[in-house]
C-alpha cells in the first residue's frame, strides 16, 4: 500500500480567491508544494484547511463521513454552546478538496498510527515542561494520535528522560536491539544538532540528578533547550516533533531503518531564522525525510529557492513557478516571484531617481555629487551606472 501524497489542492474559497487549483495540474509524483502570495493572500487559510481534512481522515472519517457526522451532530445537538464551530467545520468541507496521488485516502484512514501528519503554525517557540519523572510510553503514543503538534512538541524533554531511563533498564537486561536504537536515535539527534548549530563538536549531555539536557556547545557554553534563542527554538521545534514521531513508528515497527512517510506542513519556516538558515531548514527536513511531504507558505526567497522537488505557487498571481526558481538570485526572485517593482531598497530607489534626474539634466555635476555623497552605499552596479553615464555625456559634450 502507498501512502497517498497530495496530487492537487482544490481550493473552492480561501476568503480572498475562489475556483483555483494548486498546482494547475495533478502531480503524478511525490513533491513538496510551497505557496506564496501577499499578506491575506490565503496560504494561512489553506494550510488551516489541509489540515482539518488530515485530521478528519486521521479520525477515520472520509469526505462523506465527515459531512454526514457533522450534520448528524448539529442536528441532533441543536442548542449546544459548540454548534457555531460544528457548522465551521462543515464549511472547511467545502473550501477545499484533496487530491492524492495513488487515488484516494483510505491508507491513511485505515492506519493513521503508520504515518506522520504535522501541522506546525507560524508562531511557534519551544516550552518544553519540566521533566519529574519517567512516564509511560502509551501517553505518547496517545498524544501522537491526536494530532496535537504544539502538546506533543513540549513533551520533548519527557521523551528524552524517559529513553534515557528506559536505556538503563535495556542495560540492566542486556537487551542489545533496544540499547543499539537507543543509541541510534541519540547519535542521530547529536549529528542534526551539530548540522543546526554549525559545531562539530556539540554533546547532549545528560544530568541525572535533575532529568536535564544540555547543549555543550564547542566555546564550553551549555545551554538547555528552553534557553535556547527564539530562531533556534523555532527551528529545532519542528525536528523535535518530527524525530519524536519517526523513532516512535520505527519503534512500533521494530525497524530502525524504516523512513515514516507523511505529509508535513509549515505555515512560515522562515519565522526568527537568518537567511542562511532560512535556505537550509527545508532541505535538512527532507534530507532525514526524504519520504514526507511538504506543504509550505512563505515570504521567503530563501525558502522557495531552497528545495530541489518543489512545485511553487503564488495566490496572488496564480502563477506556478518550478524549477527555474533554484537558478536565481534572491533579488531576481523578489521581482518576478514577489512581485516587487525592483531589487533595490527605497533609500536605493532615492539614489536612482536622483541619477534619472541628472542624466535627463545632462548634469555631469550632479552625477559626481551623487558619486561623492552616497559613497558607502552604492552598489558596484550603481557606481558603474553614475560613471557610464559621466563618460557617455562627456563624450557627447566633445
Ligand atoms: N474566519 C474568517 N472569516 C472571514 N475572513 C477571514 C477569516 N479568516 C481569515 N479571513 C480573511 O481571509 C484572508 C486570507 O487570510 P490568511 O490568513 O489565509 O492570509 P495569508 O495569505 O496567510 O496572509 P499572511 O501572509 O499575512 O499570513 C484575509 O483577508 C483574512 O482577513
Ligand atoms: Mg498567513
Amino acid at each position: 500500500m502507498t501512502f497517498p501524497y497530495i496530487s492537487q489542492i482544490v481550493v473552492n474559497n480561501c476568503y480572498t480567491y475562489q475556483n483555483f487549483r494548486i498546482p494547475n495540474y495533478e502531480l503524478s509524483q511525490i513533491r513538496h508544494i510551497i505557496l506564496t502570495g501577499k499578506n491575506g493572500s490565503g496560504k494561512t487559510t489553506i494550510l488551516n484547511r489541509i489540515a482539518f481534512l488530515l485530521s478528519q481522515l486521521h479520525d477515520g472519517k472520509d469526505r462523506e463521513k465527515g459531512i454526514n457526522d457533522l450534520k448528524n451532530t448539529i442536528r441532533a445537538n441543536m442548542k449546544h454552546s459548540l454548534r457555531n464551530s460544528w457548522e465551521q467545520q462543515l464549511q472547511y468541507y467545502n473550501d477545499i478538496d484533496l487530491k492524492y496521488i495513488e487515488g484516494n485516502a483510505n491508507v491513511l484512514i485505515e492506519h493513521p498510527e503508520d504515518y506522520i501528519i504535522s501541522f506546525f503554525k507560524a508562531h511557534r517557540k519551544v516550552d518544553l515542561k519540566e521533566v519529574e519523572t519517567v512516564t509511560k510510553e502509551v501517553e505518547f503514543i496517545k498524544l501522537f494520535k491526536q494530532n496535537d503538534t504544539s502538546g506533543f512538541i513540549n513533551q520533548f524533554k519527557q521523551y528524552l528522560v524517559n529513553k534515557k531511563v528506559y536505556e538503563a533498564f535495556d542495560y540492566m537486561n542486556s537487551n542489545d536491539l533496544k540499547i543499539n536504537q537507543s543509541k541510534l536515535f541519540f547519535d542521530n539527534l547529536t549529528l542534526t544538532l551539530r548540522s543546526i548549530f554549525k559545531d562539530d563538536q556539540l554533546e547532549l549531555d545528560f544530568v541525572q540528578e535533575s532529568f536535564e539536557f544540555y547543549l555543550k556547545l564547542k566555546d564550553d557554553r551549555k545551554v538547555t533547550f528552553n534557553q535556547l534563542s527564539e530562531g533556534f527554538s523555532a527551528y529545532l521545534s519542528i525536528l523535535m516533533d518530527l524525530l519524536m514521531r519517526a523513532d516512535l513508528l520505527r519503534k512500533d515497527k521494530i525497524n530502525y531503518s524504516l523512513e515514516p512517510e507523511g505529509i508535513v506542513l509549515i505555515d512560515e519556516p522562515e519565522t526568527h531564522l537568518h537567511l542562511s538558515m532560512q535556505y537550509e531548514i527545508l532541505p535538512l527536513i527532507n534530507k532525514l525525510f526524504p519520504k514526507i511531504q511538504l506543504v509550505v507558505a512563505t515570504h521567503s526567497p530563501a525558502i522557495i529557492s531552497s528545495l530541489k522537488n518543489a512545485v511553487i505557487y503564488d495566490l496572488t498571481s496564480k502563477d506556478g513557478a518550478s524549477d527555474w526558481v533554484l537558478g536565481s538570485s534572491f533579488s531576481e526572485l523578489m521581482i518576478k516571484h514577489f512581485g516587487l517593482e525592483n531589487e533595490y531598497s527605497s533609500f536605493a530607489d532615492k539614489i536612482i531617481f536622483d541619477i534619472n534626474k541628472a542624466v535627463r539634466e545632462n548634469s555631469i555635476d550632479n552625477l559626481r555629487a551623487i558619486l561623492i555623497e552616497n559613497d558607502r552605499y552604492l552598489t558596484p552596479s550603481l557606481r558603474l551606472e553614475i560613471e557610464s553615464q559621466i563618460i557617455s555625456i562627456n563624450s557627447r559634450a566633445d
